[in-house]
């Protein structure tokens, strides 16, 4: 009786090992990419606790948070210099309940919340950054109660070694806190993160400079650091994200920046300067459909406190967002790269496969895909996670369809 008790307690304290052990390596990994609402591109600079709490209310209402968004990033502009002990603090005119009392609101909403500093003195905007004071912000940072810290690198030295040790360090600061805060590398891919970025202590780094509200800055951009000043576009963003499908994969994620869907150049700078005057339902249904196939974070900027319809539809269609989400964490490889056609597949966890078909000319034109040339065998029928239409490949493997200028479609594939 005692030998059968005692086994019993053996296996109960095997299982109960096991079942902390996992739950805090899942805290700890990030298995898809980040998704939620960053007050960038909308808010600037102007940000305030009113607009973020409307926000995140109105991530739940909208059914944004319950589709996965569920972070709020809170990016430059929250910061009020320093106390006389030199902790980091708030602006009180624009958190004037304090951090701790708007990240507890959030979090009260199931929601997690980011928040934003530099690698240098000053921020990117101008507001006091973490330089020297890495180990005192992250523990900030970690009482307040944040999940996710995008780091700038404005102010900050050119060269890579400085780089890399500056990320490292505070990396190694957040693991300290004692808090799990997802760590997000913000050069703009000057200094090919994708290479350090994961084993410095980043899960995502941005892969290009900031996403301005518009398609394309008209040129053939390859190079990150060329991007600089040009206003980059979707496109101009997708031409060097592509490039990268290696590098991606759960726990590390290329970051090609927000997104600009539902902005139609209402708002000001940041997202209007250098030419960004916005672009048309088609072109936002493009940035979302081609962030999901490259597995990219998914970070809104609109207000979704007032959304259209169009706006609505491309933000909340589950099957498209299952795409970015899936388990097996690839980024779509580039298959076809013309100057009319870009075309993208991306294995997916339960062996289907997501293709994308993105025309870049300003004329209708009508792709006609062999599979089998593409690398995809045995696919028998195809959604399109657009229009829901499930077409029949049986017969021949082929694709015929007509694509709008500037358009993409996306198919899911399965035997
Ligand atoms: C840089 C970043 C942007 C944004 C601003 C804030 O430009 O790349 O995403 O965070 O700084 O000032």
């Amino acid at each position: 009786m005692k030998k059968s008790k005692d086994i019993l307690l053996f296996i109960i304290s095997i299982l109960l090992f096991q079942t902390a052990f996992s739950q805090q390596e899942d805290s700890k990994s990030y298995p898809t990419p980040p998704m939620g609402f960053m007050t960038w591109n909308y808010f600037g600079l102007n940000i305030h606790e009113d607009d973020i709490k409307s926000l995140a209310d109105a991530m739940v209402e909208t059914g944004l948070r319950d589709l996965g968004f569920n972070y709020i990033f809170i990016d430059d502009g929250w910061q009020g210099g320093r106390d006389n002990k030199n902790n980091i603090i708030p602006d009180p005119k624009k958190f004037p309940s304090g951090m701790k009392a708007l990240v507890d609101y959030v979090h009260g909403k199931n929601m997690k919340i980011g928040i934003y500093s530099d690698a240098d003195q000053l921020t990117c905007g101008g507001y006091t950054a973490s330089l020297g004071f890495e180990e005192q912000d992250a523990k900030t940072f970690a009482d307040w109660g944040f999940d996710y810290l995008k780091y700038d690198y404005c102010g900050a030295p050119p060269d890579w070694q400085t780089a890399i040790a500056r990320y490292e360090k505070m990396a190694k600061a957040l693991k300290k806190s004692g808090r799990n805060i997802m760590f997000s590398i913000c050069e703009w891919g000057d200094r090919s993160p994708w290479l350090w970025g994961e084993k410095v202590g980043g899960q995502l780094w941005r892969t290009t400079a900031d996403i301005r509200d518009k398609w394309s800055c008209g040129e053939t951009v390859e190079e990150p650091h060329l991007l600089h000043g040009k206003g980059a576009g979707i496109l101009d963003i997708l031409n060097i994200n592509a490039t990268l499908t290696d590098y991606a994969k759960p726990n590390a994620w290329n970051d090609p920046d927000m997104l600009i869907v539902g902005l139609y150049g209402k708002k000001g700078a940041p997202s209007s300067d250098l030419g960004g005057n916005g672009c048309t339902d088609v072109e936002y249904q493009s940035q979302m459909s081609l962030w999901c196939l490259m597995a990219a974070p998914l970070m809104i900027t609109c207000d979704v406190r007032n959304m259209n319809e169009a706006t609505r539809n491309i933000l909340t269609n589950k099957e498209i967002i299952a795409i970015d989400q899936d388990r097996l964490g690839k980024q779509a490889k580039r298959v076809v790269h013309n100057e009319i056609w870009q075309v993208f597949v991306k294995p997916l966890a339960n062996g289907d496969v997501a293709l994308g078909i993105l025309n870049v000319s300003d004329k209708t034109q009508t792709a006609d895909i062999n599979l089998s040339e593409i690398g995809i065998f045995g696919k028998r029928k195809g959604k399109n996670l657009w229009s829901k239409e499930i077409i029949s490949l049986k017969r021949n493997g082929k694709i015929k369809v007509k694509v709008n200028p500037h358009e993409t479609k996306v198919y899911r594939l399965t035997n």
